[in-house]
């Protein structure tokens, strides 16, 4: 037995964390089969001195383990040790450690400087101080924060490789500091520059654009802690001793794209002045830092029949483009950005609405590489103007995004399947910069709760959020009111609204998603007063009839059933939404009362509960258990969130079927229905109605955007028509995460890695066929370790193959067979026969022609058999006939070609899928 993956807050050896009870988690990694941790130990030491000791534990919790020890000094290294010991008789040891920060806000002793240049100065201010350093040096620390987003250089280098510092709080609650470490960096003579951009604290932001949202004013605070090898210490701070400049960064806003001209020198240095601002809300960094993840060459350079110059990167992403270039001096390249082209080719940045997302360089005759640095635009096209030669390996896109470790991979048999997997893990990279954001393109890119609530189950299976909706569900709490209840974002820059489902319901439903998913109780505990106030908010404004039928709500947010009207929240009942999930945040919080041990909260909660149901019941079901809204999202939710009476779910059941049939087996939900209706469908004994609309490549389906090109999960299943057209309601992101709330269901019922016990301290595995997949290969990397589910179902054969870390049990349900399995740690093979066959034919004679077309393969037939038809100008006009109808109108051989195009179509379709 080995120990891994010794984490600190979920952090590898983090410097610079505040947290006074920081919690150790740890992997054990055996050849054996069934080990579990028996005890263990744990020393926290400080210049070897104990700090804190356990002694030998008799226990199996290996993960969030809190410190309990003495009270941690500032800037100081704790190393600890831990000792495991298991039931095969094995011993191991692993260590780490941690660097405190400042630990409070207050502790900073340097002050807040701002600049006095006039307000239509558009240039990043530099905050600059020049030093010299006489004595040799051990180890130097910066600590430091911003009003706006800030880049520190020590020596013209720049400090640590994280963007967008200090990230996106509502400041006046909560001002995040960094801590980077900077040993090598300082010399003799020493100089300092802090260039600060107005970001989302005085940037133009919202749809309404406003500018100044936070403050009218950056500001910057930085100490640099410089520790000599005799042992003196020194710090550097912000004062009024430093002086300010404009830098070489003309303009940079969030939504407009950043101006840097290199030519520009600016002599002078000003004074800088004192900016009051409170230190009681500082607080260290809370969530993994943005960086850049990933650098994409640029694929093809494209002219567009407009004459644009384009280079495409083949992905959908959130960033920017690093631009290498030998310009003439003073020349000037734009870059501009777009997600999409047009149907006639050319570039499209509509989607963006007003964000202008142009990033402005002008050369300085030397060969120099461009990169904004406090701008992101979403996009996969950019438009090049001002350059005369585009060569392609001057240009990579870089990705940028909170780094979150990956911990979850979904392969299957089915290409399409496999290119929506990426579209939702894009949508993740793509939208969780920092905070969780609908979209990072348009004039929005919002903190929207609905979204992120929609997402998470899904987003956790992905990657590691843990510390991202920690932080993000603190930014929650840090605004909710009882008068307005929970924002619909966060941060909160729309005002005061009153809290509307689904959406504020982010509050309880998220921590419960963290618990569930990590095994995270500090998060209940932190937000137990946010869950209760949000559920109480909405008891308040309960009618006599103790449901909740008042004020504005998103309802089943752009649902497709209700089409008669520009209204874009669906035909489900809003308050029918509304009381569900006031129903199923009442759940949990009487759930998350009982494991807290909040004795009274859990009677309180216990009765509400029953009562919203009953109410529910008596509102929302006909006594001959007719839905009153007998919409799919409706039925979906009185089933899905166990609301209706026993008696009543057979027939709200069959009206989800009869919905389903009259939309010719397709959905029609929006944000609210969409993550729920497979589970639900799957969990009913509908199984195979889930895997039929998860299949589907026609619109409305998730595997209709895959078919038109799509690499990020669209905001509106028809942000593109099949014409080619765009949908015009002005809200038409490509790259929106909600949909993608799918994935959840692809890793619980397809591969069928489900938690049985909070953290997957028990596993349950229970992989379920669909027909037109004949294989699935999924992992998660839990806590406690790697978790494996794969099987194939090819030829009248049954593979299983299934991993379980140690520390932790399994319950496994093999398909076909009836008897569930215990299984400790360990890797297990399994192969059976059976008679079920889950090959399909995509292609028919009720294929449409243009579905046969959009194949390769078949217009390599079609041109080798018949070329004349591929050439014929009327045969647009037959793209949306299906083949039975071509062949009616025109008898002959066109039977038998198609036949050919169909057979082989499937041929090498199955092929694909049994490879
Ligand atoms: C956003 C959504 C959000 C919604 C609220 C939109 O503009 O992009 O995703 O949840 O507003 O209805």
């Amino acid at each position: 037995m080995i120990l891994k993956d010794f984490r600190i807050e979920y952090q590898e050896n983090p410097v610079g964390i505040d947290v006074s009870k920081p919690r150790f988690s740890w992997k054990l990694v055996s050849q054996e089969e069934n080990a579990l941790q028996t005890a263990y130990q744990i020393i926290v030491t400080e210049e070897g001195k104990i700090v804190w000791e356990t002694g030998k534990r008799e226990s199996s919790d290996s993960v969030l383990i809190s410190y309990e020890g003495l009270q941690f000094e500032a800037s100081t290294l704790y190393e600890v040790t831990v000792e495991v010991w298991d039931n095969k008789g094995n011993q191991a040891l692993l260590q780490g450690s941690f660097e405190t920060g400042l630990l409070n806000g207050t502790n900073f002793s340097a002050e807040f400087i701002t600049h006095e240049f006039p307000s239509e100065e558009t240039a990043c201010p530099v905050f600059i101080k020049e030093f010299e350093v006489e004595k040799e040096i051990e180890k130097v620390r910066v600590y430091a924060t911003a009003l706006g987003v800030y880049e520190i250089k020590i020596n013209g280098e720049k400090v640590g490789d994280t963007f967008f510092a200090p990230g996106w709080t509502n400041y006046k609650k909560r001002l995040q500091y960094q801590t980077y470490q900077a040993d090598k960096m300082l010399q003799k003579q020493n100089k300092i520059e802090i260039t600060v951009g107005n970001g989302w604290y005085k940037g133009i932001f919202g749809f309404a654009m406003t500018p100044n949202i936070y403050g009218d004013r950056v500001a910057a605070l930085a100490e640099i802690h410089i520790t000599y090898s005799d042992g003196t210490k020194e710090i550097i701070k912000t004062d009024k001793s430093w002086k300010v400049t404009t830098g070489k960064i003309r303009s940079s806003e969030i939504y407009m794209g950043e101006t840097i001209d290199s030519t520009f020198k600016e002599e002078t240095l000003y004074n800088t002045v004192g900016y009051s601002f409170s230190k009681d809300h500082i607080i260290g960094q809370e969530s993994d830092p943005v960086r850049i993840t990933e650098r994409i060459p640029a694929k093809d350079y494209i002219v567009t029949p407009k004459g644009e110059k384009l280079i495409d990167f083949g992905q959908n992403m959130t960033g920017f483009v690093e631009v290498k270039v030998k310009g003439e001096p003073g020349q000037k390249i734009t870059i501009r950005h777009a997600e999409v082209l047009d149907k006639d080719g050319n570039f499209y940045p509509d989607t963006l609405r007003q964000a202008i997302s142009h990033d402005i360089y002008i050369c300085n005759g030397e060969e120099q590489t461009f990169l904004p640095h406090f701008t992101f635009h979403g996009f996969r096209y950019i438009c090049i103007e001002g350059l005369a030669e585009i060569k392609l390996e001057n240009f990579s896109a870089c990705v940028l995004h909170t780094e979150m470790e990956e911990t979850g991979s979904f392969i299957s048999s089915n290409p399409l399947v496999n290119q929506l997997q990426s579209n939702i893990q894009w949508g993740q990279r793509g939208n969780f910069l920092d905070i969780p954001t609908d979209c990072p393109q348009r004039d929005e890119r919002l903190g929207w709760t609905g979204d992120a609530q929609v997402f998470a189950g899904t987003a956790a299976y992905n990657r590691n959020v843990a510390l991202f909706f920690t932080k993000w569900l603190r930014d929650l709490a840090s605004e909710q009111t009882a008068e307005f209840g929970v924002p619909h974002v966060i941060p909160n820059i729309l005002g005061n609204q009153e809290g509307a489902a689904a959406w504020s319901d982010a509050a309880v439903i998220i921590p419960w998603v963290m618990y569930q998913t990590y095994g995270d109780v500090r998060v209940l505990e932190e937000q137990y007063e946010s869950m209760r106030g949000w559920v109480d908010y909405i008891t308040t404004r309960c009618g006599s009839n103790g449901l909740w039928q008042t004020g504005f709500q998103y309802g089943d947010w752009l649902a497709l059933d209700k089409e008669e009207s520009a209204d874009r929240t669906g035909a489900t009942d809003k308050y029918l939404v509304a009381n569900a999930y006031y129903a199923y945040s009442t759940d949990i919080l009487r759930k998350t009362a009982g494991i807290l041990n909040y004795i009274e909260d859990v009677r309180k909660y216990d009765d509400l509960y029953v009562k919203i149901k009953q109410s529910f019941n008596e509102e929302y079901i006909t006594a001959t258990g007719r839905m009153v809204s007998e919409t799919q999202t409706g039925c979906v939710l009185a089933l899905y969130f166990d609301l209706a009476e026993e008696k009543y779910r057979k027939r709200i059941l069959e009206s989800l079927e009869t919905n389903i049939a009259n939309h010719k087996n397709h959905l029609s939900t929006g944000f609210v229905g969409t993550p729920y209706l497979s589970h639900t469908l799957t969990e009913n004994n509908h199984h195979d109605l889930a895997g039929v609309l998860f299949l589907r490549e026609d619109y409305p389906s998730w595997l209709y955007s895959v078919k038109m090109g799509a690499t990020t999960i669209w905001e509106r299943w028809n942000s593109i028509l099949p014409t080619g057209d765009f949908d015009t309601s002005g809200m038409n992101s490509l790259n929106h995460y909600a949909y993608g709330s799918i994935g959840d269901w692809m890793y619980r019922k397809l591969a069928g890695i489900n938690q049985l016990e909070p953290g997957y301290k028990k596993i349950l595995i229970k992989p379920q066929f669909i027909k037109g997949i004949t294989s699935v290969e999924a992992t998660f990397n839990s806590v406690y370790g790697e978790i494996k589910s794969a099987w194939s179902c090819k030829d009248k054969w049954i593979k299983v193959n299934v991993e379980i870390p140690a520390n932790t049990t399994a319950v496994l349900y093999l398909p076909e067979q009836d008897q569930p399995m215990e299984l400790g740690s360990g890797c297990y093979h399994f192969e059976y026969a059976t008679e079920t066959s889950l090959e399909i034919d995509r292609f028919t004679f009720d294929s449409t022609l243009k579905e046969i077309l959009d194949e390769p393969l078949a217009i390599e037939i079609l041109n080798q058999y018949s070329s004349e038809l591929l050439n014929n100008p009327m045969i647009q006009f037959a793209y949306q006939l299906t083949i039975n109808e071509i062949i009616a109108s025109a008898p002959g051989e066109s039977e038998q070609l198609f036949k050919m195009v169909i057979d082989t179509l499937n041929r090498s379709q199955n092929e694909v899928l049994t490879n």
